[in-house]
């Protein structure tokens, strides 16, 4: 009989990385997970995203992970990362580049088959610090003996709790007339279409969900599903810079992030549409 195939999954607690692991479970796949508080790991995560209790087979505990060597790459078959800065206190250098090529490091020398990255789209030509670091991440990885599959998702349902959140208190806003187009996508759906990818050969994908929204159709969907009149302030681009480079003066790891952010709210990220779960669907659950 053939051996169980073994996926080590790395950023394990976060939004994608729970939803990943989740489904290589219910997939037969054997999980490592490498993560930085059990406890934490094995409780519903933040929006709801799956516990990992009885999920993973092997657990890695590291506070640094960039101490662990090779022998947590024994037998595994697939690594799968999901690991980044997204609000933790935490340079993108250090994270998204530095310590993902430790880890495909590890991978080579153990021979793994194929390493995925969940990145983002539009990494190329972004200028913050977590776009470099994650463009610099791919490229690496291109470079690598191990098979590179590279998943460059649209915005997630996670984040958008926060547009949600925003139309609750009464006023969402937006740069300029908010026409830049997503396709958002549950953590289950990128999940499905990870674990699809995973005997692929090598390859880079953009992937939403299955509906195409522009930014000011969220704003609006929001409102609906609140029962209240959508109140939307369309900031000005030079405003928005102003901000980056007066936050850039207290803080360059916040002002790298909202310029992250930013950027993601004026380039239209669209990918493959995948999945059923819609954002209509997920804001009505929040409600
Ligand atoms: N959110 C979006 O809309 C979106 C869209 C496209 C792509 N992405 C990208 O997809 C990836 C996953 O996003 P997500 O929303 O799932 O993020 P998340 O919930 O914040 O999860 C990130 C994972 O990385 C780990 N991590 C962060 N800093 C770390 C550090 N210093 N040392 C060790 N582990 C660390 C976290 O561990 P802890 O749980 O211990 O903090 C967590 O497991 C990110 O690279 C993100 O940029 C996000």
């Amino acid at each position: 009989m053939d051996r169980q195939q073994c996926v080590l999954v790395l950023g394990a607690t976060g939004y994608a990385g729970r939803h990943i692991v989740r489904q290589l479970h219910d997939g037969g796949y054997r999980v490592r997970a490498v993560v930085r508080d059990k406890q934490r790991a094995l409780e519903t995560g933040a929006y709801d995203a799956p516990a990992l209790h009885g999920r993973v087979d092997e657990w890695i505990v590291s506070s640094d992970g960039s101490q662990l060597d090779a022998s947590i790459m024994t037998e595994v078959d697939h690594v799968v990362s999901a690991l980044g800065v997204t609000r933790q206190q935490a340079d993108p250098w250090t994270v998204d580049f530095l310590l993902n090529l430790h880890y495909l490091k590890l991978a080579e020398q153990q021979d793994v088959k194929t390493f995925m990255y969940i990145g983002v789209m539009n990494a190329a030509t972004g200028t913050s610090t977590v776009s470099r670091a994650k463009h610099a991440f791919m490229e690496a990885l291109g470079r690598s003996s191990v098979r590179a599959q590279i998943v460059n998702p649209s915005a997630y349902f996670s984040d958008l709790t926060e547009v949600f959140n925003v139309a609750r208190r009464g006023m969402a806003f937006g740069l300029g007339n908010g026409s830049v187009q997503l396709s958002p996508i549950h953590g289950a759906d990128l999940a499905d279409f990870c674990l699809a990818k995973l005997s692929d050969d090598a390859g880079t994908w953009d992937v939403g969900g299955p509906e195409v929204l522009t930014y000011r159709q969220v704003v609006q969907l929001a409102f609906q599903t609140l029962g209240r009149k959508e109140r939307y302030l369309p900031i000005p681009g030079v405003v928005a810079s102003s901000a980056v480079w007066l936050t850039d003066r207290a803080s360059p790891r916040a002002a790298s992030l909202m310029r992250f952010f930013l950027e993601g709210i004026q380039t239209d990220s669209v990918g493959a549409l995948h999945g059923h779960r819609t954002l209509g669907e997920y804001y009505a659950s929040l409600r």
